[in-house]
């Protein structure tokens, strides 16, 4: 079945405190948003409309930056959720199959959920997503005749006899995208908000001779995020989840609590995770690799078998081969490590290739930034770099080439050849006595003087 999302975002959620969109605030290093469109990405949806309002510009960059293929509209007044989910109309004109209405502050629906709901549409025109609640607190309430759902009552509206249902409205709903917009288009205003609620399509369906059911679902997938502490709360979920999956799939974490991942970690089976280390996004850790304490990943890809940490940092680009060594205090940006290659301590390559079996010596630095323009260094395989050596590029280093420790580097550096850029040494016979005799002689003086 052709299948269309429409993600309803354009509230302000003041209750954020915030400059930001609600919906552009993150979890796991993606905004809610994003979560809201990753959903049901197993539906392989046709069409993705958001509805903006708040923050409309925000929105629309966030969404094409995840899906070059959204399409945006622009809901200016916040009339209600009838109201949003007529301004995507104009956006399905033409489309045939059913659409899904979700929200941009609800980013835990599972495709499993998607998936019950549409496959209920097969016995029903429209399928409204539930959850028994814990607390039924102010959400709108499913009144059910077996499985047929009757009516959504909004809880400003409801009897003391409704409100004690504790069978609740997601606001997910599943219906024909024609069907749907037909509905809406007939929804009213005159309710205790004096809103356009989308909940109202279902009395409307069946005096069309429609019918109504409700799937369920956990409640904590349909937790949304209105503040602040919700947000940290939900943050708090997406990571007890994230860890919970990649330990499932066979990776190893010594203290899980303490890894913090990100909406796009991938980690291979038997990888080992240390204690405290963050992947920020875009991290890709495959199989059998350890990444040690205290490390940080983004944006950065380590090969079988590689050791990364304690205490290294990976920014975008690092590229780490098979069996790869980054040891503790050593900072990889946009940089190539080709297989076996060694950088154990303290050092920055930034802009870089290093061939196979090349070992970095302490304190290495590859100086890449002139003030203006970032330089490339290339660096050929099985080189000895000596421990201090500033490589100010470009600059290259042939294959089985050495530099001597505390080099500067600034010329090229010829396969083989062994480079010395620094000023020769002069030991000076016995003036390192004298010096300390003449200073101790002057301290003394300075103490009987004072
Ligand atoms: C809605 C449901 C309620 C359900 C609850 C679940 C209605 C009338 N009520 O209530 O039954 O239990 O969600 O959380 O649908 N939005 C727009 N434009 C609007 C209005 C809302 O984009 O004009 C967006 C909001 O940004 C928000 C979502 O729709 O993300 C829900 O709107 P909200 O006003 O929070 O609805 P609730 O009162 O929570
Ligand atoms: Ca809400």
């Amino acid at each position: 079945m052709a299948t269309a999302f429409i993600i309803l975002a354009a509230g302000k959620g003041t209750r954020m405190q915030s400059d930001l969109p609600k919906v552009l605030h993150p979890i796991g290093g993606a905004p809610l948003l994003v979560h809201a469109m990753k959903s049901g990405a197993a539906l392989d949806p046709d069409h993705m409309v958001v509805v903006a309002g708040h923050g409309a510009e925000q929105v629309e960059a966030a969404a094409k930056d995840w899906n070059p293929e959204a399409q945006v509209v622009v809901q200016s007044e916040q009339l209600g959720t009838a109201h949003a989910v007529a301004q995507a109309a104009p956006a399905l004109a033409g489309f045939n199959g059913d659409a899904i209405v979700l929200y941009g502050d609800t980013p835990f629906i599972s495709d499993a959920t998607l998936a019950a709901m549409s496959a209920a549409r097969l016995t029903h025109d429209i399928v409204v997503l539930g959850f028994e609640a814990a607390d039924p607190g102010r959400y709108g309430r499913l009144v059910m005749d077996g499985t047929t759902l009757t009516k959504i009552v909004e809880f400003k509206d409801a009897d003391d006899a409704t409100r004690a249902i504790t069978l609740c409205n997601s606001g997910v709903v599943c219906a024909d995208v024609g069907t749907l917009f037909d509905l809406v288009a007939s929804v009213g205003n005159d309710n205790a908000a004096g809103e356009y609620y989308l909940t109202d399509i279902i009395e409307i369906a069946r005096t069309r001779g429609l019918s109504a059911t409700a799937v369920t679902c956990d409640e904590a997938e349909t937790l949304g995020i209105n503040s602040r502490a919700e947000l940290a709360a939900a943050e708090a979920l997406f990571q007890a989840n994230a860890r919970v999956r990649l330990i499932d799939d066979g990776v190893t974490m010594l203290a899980p609590d303490t890894v913090f991942l990100s909406h796009d970690t991938v980690i291979g089976r038997d990888a080992v995770i240390e204690p405290n280390v963050v992947f920020a996004p875009g991290v890709t850790v495959e199989t059998g690799a350890t990444i040690r304490a205290f490390s940080h990943l983004e944006g950065c890809h380590v090969s079988r078998g590689a050791v990364v940490g304690p205490y290294a940092r990976l920014r975008p680009g690092a590229e780490l081969a098979e069996h790869v060594k980054i040891g503790n205090f050593v900072e990889v940006k946009n940089a190539q490590i080709a297989e076996g290659a060694k950088v154990n301590h303290l050092s920055y390559i930034g802009d870089a290739t290093i061939g196979a079996g090349t070992n970095v010596g302490a304190g290495v630095i590859t100086c890449n930034y002139d003030g203006v323009f970032k330089h490339q260094t290339t660096i050929g395989e099985n080189v000895f770099v000596g421990s201090n050596t500033m490589l100010v590029a470009p600059v290259m280093l042939g294959d089985d080439a050495m530099t001597a420790s505390g080099s500067v580097i600034t010329r090229d550096v010829p396969a083989g050849d062994l480079a010395v850029a620094r000023a020769r040494q002069e030991n000076k016979a016995g003036l390192a006595r004298r010096m300390f005799e003449k200073l101790k002689k002057l301290k003394a003086s300075k103490a009987k003087g004072s």
